[in-house]
């Protein structure tokens, strides 16, 4: 059963305070902590009611904290789909509440562009393709043939799909050198990081490049990497995504080339998202509201690294 915890249900002044019912993805990375603090603080600092709901990276939690929700008749819903698919039946229940429901971090596929008020996160096919040109940096002046293995984030998550898309889009149009020799989802986990790029290396002993769709996975595949006797960063050239502390302190010992910022503060542009869709002016929203984000290569990062937020 999902994890779950509420703020106080004290009322803030004059007016009622709002109630945020939140079913989170899980605690999968470094980026899920982040982005979990972000949100409760956020909540604290906007007066609303939070109750927060861990899935454990499983569809069927979600959905029952988001029926949980319904039936505790909260004034919106926000969650952090873990998969793309899967959403309409549990999301039509909430309509028919009339609890709006505001996607953050990941989207979700539906016919029905009514069933949610607006999405709070990254574009995931950008950062892709950030992947790929932060990649023709870390290779400048190399020549010849490049074979990558790619450690997949969750299958079927938006950001899984969405990177992979982004990458192999600037791969076709730009990079005929380039190919992707074994590619593989580690679930944004380092146990699953390490895991899978153990079995890369035992299958091929000609990987020049890792490209991880996180840092997590990437820390991971490190210590692989590391045990088959080779150098992270230098034998096998790594590029990956989230930009957490962890992840900056392996790029600053030359282990992770390059990173392609995700940004998980995305707390208060929820809250204040919320504000306004119980304000009853969620139609003056956009329908995707994006974050903030930047790259950094190797020679970058022991200067960013005090001032690294997550
Ligand atoms: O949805 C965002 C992704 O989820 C992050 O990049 C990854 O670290 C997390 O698990």
């Amino acid at each position: 059963p999902a994890k779950s915890s509420s703020s106080s249900d004290k009322t803030g002044g004059g007016s009622k305070q709002i109630t945020l019912g939140f079913s989170q993805v899980g605690s999968e990375s470094g980026w899920r902590a982040a982005n979990t603090q972000s949100v409760k603080e956020a909540a604290k600092a906007a007066g609303i009611n939070l109750k927060f709901s861990d899935a454990q990276q499983k569809q069927e939690n979600q959905i029952s904290a988001i029926r949980s929700y319904i039936a505790q008749k909260v004034d919106v819903i926000s969650f952090s789909p873990v998969v793309v698919t899967g959403w309409d039946t549990v999301l039509k229940e909430a309509k028919a509440a009339g609890i709006p429901v505001i996607l953050t971090d990941r989207s979700v596929e539906t016919s029905d562009p009514s069933l949610y008020v607006t999405l709070v996160g990254s574009d995931f096919e950008i950062e892709g393709e950030r992947a790929a040109h932060m990649l023709e940096k870390v290779l400048a002046g190399h020549t010849g043939p490049v074979k990558i293995a790619q450690l997949e984030g969750t299958t079927g998550a938006a950001p899984a799909i969405e990177r992979a898309k982004g990458f192999a889009k600037i791969m076709k149009a730009s990079h005929p050198e380039w190919s992707i020799i074994a590619s593989q989802t580690g679930d944004f986990t380092r146990a699953g990081g390490k895991q899978v790029m153990a079995a890369f290396l035992q299958a091929h002993s000609d990987i020049d490049v890792l490209f991880s769709h996180n840092d997590d996975m990437a820390i991971g595949a490190i210590q692989s990497i590391q045990a088959a006797g080779k150098t992270p960063g230098k034998d096998i050239k790594i590029v990956s995504v989230d930009g957490v502390h962890d992840g900056f302190v392996a790029m600053s010992k030359g282990q992770i080339n390059g990173i392609v910022e995700c940004n998980p503060l995305l707390g208060p542009q929820l809250m204040d998202a919320v504000k306004t869709v119980h304000a009853g002016k969620g139609s003056t929203l956009p329908r995707w509201i994006k974050t903030q984000e930047t790259d950094y290569t190797a020679d970058q990062a022991a200067a960013a690294l005090p001032s690294r937020k997550y």
